[in-house]
């Protein structure tokens, strides 16, 4: 597919196995996401611009590699986006970060926005979106409108699983924002949960039913 980068590495898959699991506990899936979040992470950023700057080391100056540009953000769709957005943190910890308040009317499945906070200038800044599950794609599209209407305009999305009907939706409505994922599951169900996927992320994340 295209404009789509399934990350399948070993540790990435061996760890979503084990947040699949449904023994596994609140603790361990919290964790595990965070370390799946590092290496995503690594591969989303895999081909940011750097420049040579000058430093000097104690032994000599030196002309060295850094990041070009503006600071990243890092948009997260709450509430699951933030089990992504630690371990994305953790690596590039001077990202500024936008908070997108979505849920899903279980009814419908409609994205209802519930609150919206981003760093006011997204134009030029390379803008990650993350959230575990692509399923329907609706919350993921409209804070993608969202940030859009707002003036980004070099946006990835980042998320854990997704089902085909969710990238196929996602893709045709934005299809200059690459997505990266470590799955892409089966399929959806009629209640709009990822199969066999790692059922609801959010509650699995914070113990809530
Ligand atoms: N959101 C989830 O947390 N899980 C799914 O399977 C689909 C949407």
């Amino acid at each position: 597919m295209n404009n789509v980068t399934v990350v399948d590495h070993p540790l990435i898959q061996h760890k979503l196995t084990i947040m699949r699991n449904k023994e596994t506990s609140i603790a361990g899936f919290r964790r595990l996401l965070r370390e799946i979040a590092h290496l995503l992470c690594y591969e989303v950023t895999r081909d940011l611009e750097l420049e040579m700057i000058p430093i000097e080391t104690p032994m000599s100056e030196m002309m060295a590699p850094a990041i070009k540009g503006k600071k990243l953000v890092f948009a997260s769709i709450l509430r699951a986006g933030n089990g992504l957005l630690e371990g994305m943190l953790d690596l590039v910890p001077a990202a500024r970060v936008a908070h997108i308040g979505m849920y899903r009317d279980h009814a419908t499945l409609e994205p209802v926005e519930y609150y919206f906070k981003a760093p006011s200038n997204l134009q030029d800044r390379l803008i990650i979106v993350v959230d575990p599950m692509l399923a329907t794609a609706n919350s993921a599209t409209a804070a993608i409108d969202k940030l859009k209407e707002r003036g980004a305009n070099n946006i990835r999305f980042l998320c854990l699983l997704a089902a085909p009907e969710g990238v196929a939706r996602f893709t045709e409505a934005h299809p200059d924002v690459p997505v990266f994922t470590a799955s892409i599951d089966s399929h959806l169900n009629e209640l709009g949960y990822i199969m066999p996927g790692l059922g609801d992320a959010g509650d699995r994340m914070y113990g809530t039913k």
